[in-house]
């Protein structure tokens, strides 16, 4: 708890070109329990560099992540929205937690299996020990809600494996965090090949709809979406995950409910669902473009931002840290 609010804490990796998938599974739900929680939201530019990046690119897109967020809705003079690499607490308690993180477990992580994959010349240490920084993200606020995708589940049971050990051995030092998954967008699919999650890394560029896609892009990307030959827009998942997945996109962008989309194209041909689709997806991403379009103007804004978050982030993940160093029997600093 900070005052009487409970805390919240997410992030995503300034890896990529940002997509729909990111907007609905994570960050449109946010925007949503800004007001409710005290809310740290990291651009988490440690994690990016398990895979190879160019530097240049990199810090640009960490800071046009961060504006992204603002720009989704975030107001970051209540949210907290900063670099984890500017707050030194990420880096210290993930060498803690390691030390308190099985081998077996980290080898059991798909995101891992997956990348290493992706990556063979590059299998590097980061990439295995990966979850645990995130555990390290998660923990360093003593986060009671992690608004993620279905994706990071995995990180988030070993997160609360993690926390629990801790516990187990030194008293009730982290608050275990539970997972928030939203009721649709939770996994978005590429619109190429409905079997697989709408990625930022899919070499297909018309499998993702990106955040800064204009409107002519995002309505060419819905018209070639793959679908069936089944003729009918129906929520039919063993048979139709296509359709399923379009159901689900404009779900989340309208606020209908499934059986309303069903009903509202009762009779109506897929041409006419995927315009509507990519209608409702440019209206969303709409607003969003344009104050990221303003934000990149306002330079003296957006650095006091990140200067004053990360301020606020250092102080708000200093108490865990010194409680957990104390735990473990580091030497208290003499001040
Ligand atoms: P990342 O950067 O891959 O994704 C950011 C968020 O977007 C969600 N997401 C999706 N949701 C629905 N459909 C999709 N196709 C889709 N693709 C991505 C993800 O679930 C995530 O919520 N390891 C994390 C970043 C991270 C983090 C943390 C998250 C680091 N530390 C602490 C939460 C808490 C990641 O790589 O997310």
């Amino acid at each position: 708890m900070i005052g009487d609010k409970k805390v919240l804490f997410s992030g995503m990796q300034a890896t990529g070109n940002l997509t729909l998938g990111n907007y609905l599974g994570a960050l449109m739900n946010w925007v949503k329990l800004s007001d409710e929680y005290e809310c740290f939201y990291s651009v988490v530019d440690m994690h990016s560099i398990t895979v190879r990046q160019d530097p240049a690119e990199l810090r640009a897109r960490a800071r046009k992540l961060l504006m992204l967020y603002i720009a989704a809705g975030l107001d970051p003079e209540k949210n907290c929205i900063y670099f984890q690499s500017h707050v030194s607490g990420h880096a210290e308690l993930a060498w803690i937690l390691n030390c308190f993180t099985y081998m077996g477990e980290l080898s059991r992580m798909t995101q891992f299996k997956d990348k290493s994959a992706k990556h063979a010349d590059n299998i590097n240490a980061g990439l295995f020990t990966y979850p645990v920084l995130m555990a390290a993200d998660i923990l360093l606020y003593q986060a009671d809600v992690v608004p993620v995708g279905i994706d990071q589940m995995q990180h988030l049971e070993l997160t609360r494996d993690i926390a629990q050990r801790f516990n187990g051995i030194y008293g009730d030092v982290f608050t275990v965090p539970e997972p928030y998954i939203g009721k649709v967008g939770a996994k978005i699919m590429s619109l190429q090949d409905p079997s697989k999650k709408m990625s930022k890394s899919d070499e297909n560029p018309n499998a993702s709809i990106y955040l800064m896609d204009d409107p002519d892009t995002i309505m060419r990307k819905f018209k070639r979406a793959v679908t069936d030959s089944l003729g009918a827009v129906r929520y039919n998942e063993e048979e139709q995950p296509g359709i399923c997945n379009l159901i689900d996109i404009y779900v989340a962008c309208t606020g209908k409910t499934r059986e309303e989309t069903v009903a509202e194209f009762d009779g109506k041909g897929y041409g006419d669902f995927k315009t509507a689709v990519g209608e409702s997806v440019v209206e969303r991403l709409r607003p969003l473009q344009e104050r990221v379009a303003d934000l990149a103007k306002n330079k003296d804004y957006v650095d006091r931002i990140i200067k004053e978050n990360a301020e606020k982030a250092q102080y708000a993940s200093s108490k865990t840290l010194r409680k957990v160093q104390k735990k473990v029997g580091f030497p208290e600093k003499i001040r």
